[in-house]
C-alpha cells in the first residue's frame, strides 16, 4: 500500500471499523477464555484486534507482520493507547514466524489469512509457536450484521471510493482450509462461515 493508503486504512480501522476489532476481541476471549500470557497477532497491519483484547484482558503482545510500514503504524497506535510496556512488533511472514516452539498462549490474526501462500506451512507455524493447550483464532469478517451494517453505511458515505478500490483476495473454500490443517497436521480445529465471518479456531494438542 501507498503511504497515503496506509493512514486512511488506519484512519479508518481506528474510527469507523473500531467496533468491528472490538466484536471479535469480545469473542476470543469468550470462546478460549485466555485472559493473561502471550498473545501474537499475525498479520497484524496497525495492531487493531491485539489492541483491542488488550483492553479487555492482562496479555503481552507480540505484533507480527510482513510490512515495515504497517508495524510503523502498529507502534504509533500502541503508544497511543499507552501500551508500549504490554507490547512489542516483529517483522516477518507467517510461513517463517521467528519464534521459539511453544512459545505463546494465542495466536489471533484477522483479514490476512487470504493473502497467506503455502497454507499447510502457515498453518504449522502457528501450531509450532503455540504452548500446549493455548488456542489459534484465524479469519475475517466486518463484525455481526448489525455492526457490518453500521460501518458499511459509513465507509460509503464518508469514504466512497475506498471500498472500491480495495479488495482482498478472495477466501477459499471451507474444505481448501480444512485440507491445508490436515496437511499441517493439525487434527482438532473448526472452520466456520457465518454471518460474523469466516473463522478458523484450534487448540494446540
Ligand atoms: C488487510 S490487512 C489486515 C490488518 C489487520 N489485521 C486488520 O484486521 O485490520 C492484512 C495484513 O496482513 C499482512 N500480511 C499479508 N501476508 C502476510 C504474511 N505472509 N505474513 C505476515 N503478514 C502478512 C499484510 O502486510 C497486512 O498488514
Amino acid at each position: 500500500m501507498k503511504a497515503s493508503e496506509v493512514d486512511m486504512y488506519n484512519t479508518i480501522a481506528l474510527g469507523i471499523n473500531a467496533p468491528v476489532y472490538a466484536f471479535y476481541a469480545g469473542r476470543i476471549l469468550q470462546r478460549t477464555g485466555i485472559r493473561s500470557g502471550s498473545c501474537l497477532d499475525v498479520g497484524c497491519g496497525g495492531g487493531y484486534l491485539g489492541l483491542a483484547l488488550a483492553r479487555i484482558t492482562d496479555l503481552d503482545f507480540i505484533f507480527f507482520d510482513q510490512s515495515p510500514q504497517m508495524l510503523h503504524c502498529a507502534e504509533e497506535n500502541i503508544a497511543d493507547d499507552g501500551f508500549s510496556t504490554r507490547a512489542r512488533t516483529m517483522q516477518g511472514k507467517v510461513q517463517s514466524i521467528p519464534l521459539a516452539d511453544s512459545s505463546v498462549d494465542l495466536v489471533v490474526s484477522r483479514g490476512s489469512v487470504p493473502f497467506w501462500d503455502q497454507l499447510p506451512l502457515a498453518f504449522g507455524e502457528i501450531n509450532r509457536v503455540l504452548k500446549t493447550a493455548g488456542w489459534a483464532y484465524i479469519g475475517g469478517g466486518l463484525g455481526d450484521p448489525e455492526t457490518r451494517a453500521a460501518t458499511s453505511e459509513r465507509l460509503r458515505k464518508e469514504y466512497p471510493e475506498w471500498q472500491k478500490k480495495h479488495r482482498r483476495p478472495p477466501l477459499h473454500d471451507n474444505g481448501h482450509y480444512a485440507s491445508a490443517l490436515t496437511a499441517a497436521g493439525i487434527d482438532a480445529f473448526s472452520v466456520t462461515r457465518n454471518d460474523k465471518g469466516m473463522w478458523i479456531t484450534f487448540r494446540k494438542q
